[in-house]
């Protein structure tokens, strides 16, 4: 079995690595990342990589020196699956994940194993899943310090892990599925320092579709609508039979991009040719043009969904890959939205935040789509030029971008923006023959890589991570 899907029970503490090459002693923060990390249970595995616990992993950068630290969160989730008790956690084996989730989340046991992401929520470190648990964690020893909701009102079974923050109006930006006999998507505000979210816009929508993701501008908020949507009704039938095919792709129906205002809460929806996807890159407004554009890494269909299933991935198998896409999105009323390919075969992009709401030229992915490396790309989205860095053997996780001066955010219109990438970028790198994993540094405007930082064992692929000063 590929070492990335195996599980990794060993935690440490504040491990100072071994350093080949230099980091960069202006890096003085800390890269918290999160992902899956435990696939076994008492009878078995998980059928599928997203099912797996919660581990959090963290890198503290200090004066060129990297500490680590990694451990699970301690969650229900946890302490069922490792005390044995599998079943009372686990919906039927065969099921997606995805199907999974929103069986727990209506059958009113939503899962706590928030291995998607983290964010920092209303002053507290969280990680985050697809539910409404969150769970709160130390961002220094990554000790679990229970649960927490959100004190509001807003509905929905569902939410996406991702959300869009906004330094400059001081507000974080996401949305809910509710699912019922009317369902709806909710739009949300939440303000920094509070824990109680604001409907923006409520979208009602029969058969709601899984939507991991959405785009924000200066003055919109856009929820790409797929056409993988499943019947609500479904859901309040009793018998988990019934949800192992909720969700399904039809492309007979558009996409349909719901851009909302983001202060009047106005709904405007433009069609698109169908596609599905799980990440948005960036959204802007162009200054001559009423639209809105909208980088995200696009696939043919759903696919990819039953793609990340184990028996899928530890073959190797690779069918379904990511285009990143620009679609333009009239608000004029004229046409459908459109969208034109700027690079092939990439997944879990990210671009310097300083770059987000604002025409920009760098986008950061994992290059995917060869069974013997996953490597790291640069795209210049101006003009689709790619800088690659890939190692036979190697399989690199998100490449997260960290430019040299994080406060520059704030006061951006001051900083000239001349796509010199004075940053660095970091990714989590397995080493397939030394089955260790390895935290790699590259170069944020060569793509040269500046060190690597050796950890203690080998770590399975995470999803998403964030650096906090
Ligand atoms: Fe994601």
């Amino acid at each position: 079995m590929h070492p990335w899907f195996r599980t990794l029970t060993e935690e440490v503490r504040d491990s100072s690595l071994t350093i080949e090459g230099s980091v960069p002693a202006w890096l003085d923060g800390t890269l918290v990342r999160n992902g899956p990390a435990h696939f076994d249970t008492a009878t078995g595995r998980v059928s599928h990589w997203f099912d797996g616990l919660a581990m959090l992993r963290r890198f503290a950068f200090d004066d060129g020196a990297v500490g680590y630290t990694n451990r699970f969160l301690r969650t229900a989730a946890y302490r069922s699956r490792v005390d044995g008790d599998v079943v009372a956690t686990e919906f039927g084996t065969g099921l997606t994940s995805l199907v999974r989730r929103l069986v727990a989340t209506v059958l009113s046991t939503a899962t706590d194993n928030a291995n998607v992401t983290v964010a920092r929520l209303g002053g507290r470190y969280v990680a985050l899943t697809e539910t409404p648990r969150m769970a709160v964690f130390d961002p220094e020893t990554l000790l679990t310090f229970g649960e927490r909701r959100f004190d509001d009102d807003v509905p929905g079974q569902w939410t996406a892990a991702h959300v869009e923050r906004d330094r400059e109006r001081g507000e974080v930006i996401g949305h809910t599925v509710r699912f019922g006999r009317e369902s709806s998507y909710h739009v949300y505000r939440l303000r920094d320092g509070t824990r109680t979210r604001t409907e923006i816009a409520r979208i009602p929508v029969d058969e709601p579709a899984y939507v991991h993701s959405v785009g924000l501008t200066d003055r919109y908020v856009v929820l790409p609508e797929v056409p993988f949507t499943a019947d609500p009704r479904r859901f309040l039938r009793p018998g988990v039979e019934a949800f192992v095919d909720a969700f399904r792709w039809d492309e007979s129906r558009p996409t349909q991009f719901h851009v909302v205002d983001r202060d009047d809460g106005s709904v405007r929806t433009v069609d698109a040719p169908p596609f599905f996807f799980f990440h948005t890159v960036n959204a802007f407004e162009p200054a001559d043009r009423d639209g809105v554009v909208v980088d995200l890494v696009a696939f043919e269909d759903a696919s990819i969904v039953d793609a990340l299933a184990f028996d899928r991935v530890e073959r190797g198998v690779r069918e379904a890959t990511g285009d990143l896409r620009r679609y333009w999105i009239p608000l004029d009323g004229d046409g459908p939205a459109t969208g034109r390919p700027i690079a092939e075969h990439v997944a879990l992009p990210r671009i310097d935040p300083v770059d987000r709401r604002r025409p920009y030229r760098h986008a950061y992915a994992q290059r995917t789509g060869d069974v013997d490396t996953t490597g790291l790309v640069r795209i210049d989205v101006t003009d689709g030029t790619e800088t690659v860095w890939r190692e036979r053997g190697c399989f690199a996780g998100e490449p997260v971008f960290v430019p040299r001066n994080q406060q520059s955010e704030a006061g951006r219109d001051s900083v000239v923006r001349d796509g010199s990438d004075d940053g660095v970028v970091l990714a989590v790198v397995l080493d397939r023959d030394a089955e260790r994993s390895f935290l790699l540094v590259l170069d944020g405007s060569t793509f040269e890589e500046r060190a690597h930082a050796w950890l203690p064992h080998a770590l399975p692929l995470g999803f998403h991570g964030e650096y906090f000063e």
